[in-house]
């Protein structure tokens, strides 16, 4: 089944989001698969955010995503990577629809609070860099036969 990296950021932590984000991607219908709180270090920031490296807000925002605890997690579910980024909305919060996580909790750029991987190969790259492959847990609920049929 199809897996994205989510994370909430230091700024989603430190204004006591964490159940309120957690809750929309578990009311949807998908599965929390691995999850931890850590702190990353400015070195593990610029390599999450690699392929930003060249934009004139990189070093603030590697600053950022290190200067707090993180909820880095796993969630599981037919087209979580791309359906993961419709609950997320646009990056820019003043741009994001309402009803979406960033449109309805944060106001600026800067601190959009959440992040979620934007395809499959980054999808994969993220979980690997965040998460060992025994920290992911395979399980089935009852509820998916409610969620998908039989
Ligand atoms: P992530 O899920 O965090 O990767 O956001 P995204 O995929 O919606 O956007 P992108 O990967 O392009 O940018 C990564 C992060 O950089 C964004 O979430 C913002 O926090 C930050 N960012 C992007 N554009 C700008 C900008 O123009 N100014 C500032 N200050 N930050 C930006
Ligand atoms: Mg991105």
């Amino acid at each position: 089944m199809e897996q994205t990296f989510i994370a909430i950021k230091p700024d989603g932590v430190q204004r006591g989001l964490i159940s309120e984000i957690v809750s929309r991607f578990e009311r949807k219908g998908f599965k929390l698969v691995a999850i931890k709180v850590v702190v990353p270090s400015k070195e593990f920031a610029e390599k999450h955010y690699h392929d930003l490296k060249e934009r004139p807000f990189f070093n603030g925002l590697c600053d950022f995503l290190s200067s707090g605890p993180v909820i880095a997690m796993v969630w599981e579910g037919e087209g979580v990577i791309k359906y993961g980024r419709k609950l997320i909305g646009a990056t820019d919060p003043q741009k994001s629809e309402p009803g979406t996580i960033r449109g309805d909790l944060a106001v600026v750029v800067g601190r959009n609070i959440i992040h979620g991987s934007d395809g499959p190969e980054t999808a994969k790259d993220e979980i690997n860099l965040w998460f060992k492959p025994e920290d992911l847990v395979s399980y089935s609920s009852n509820a998916e036969k409610w969620i998908y049929g039989e």
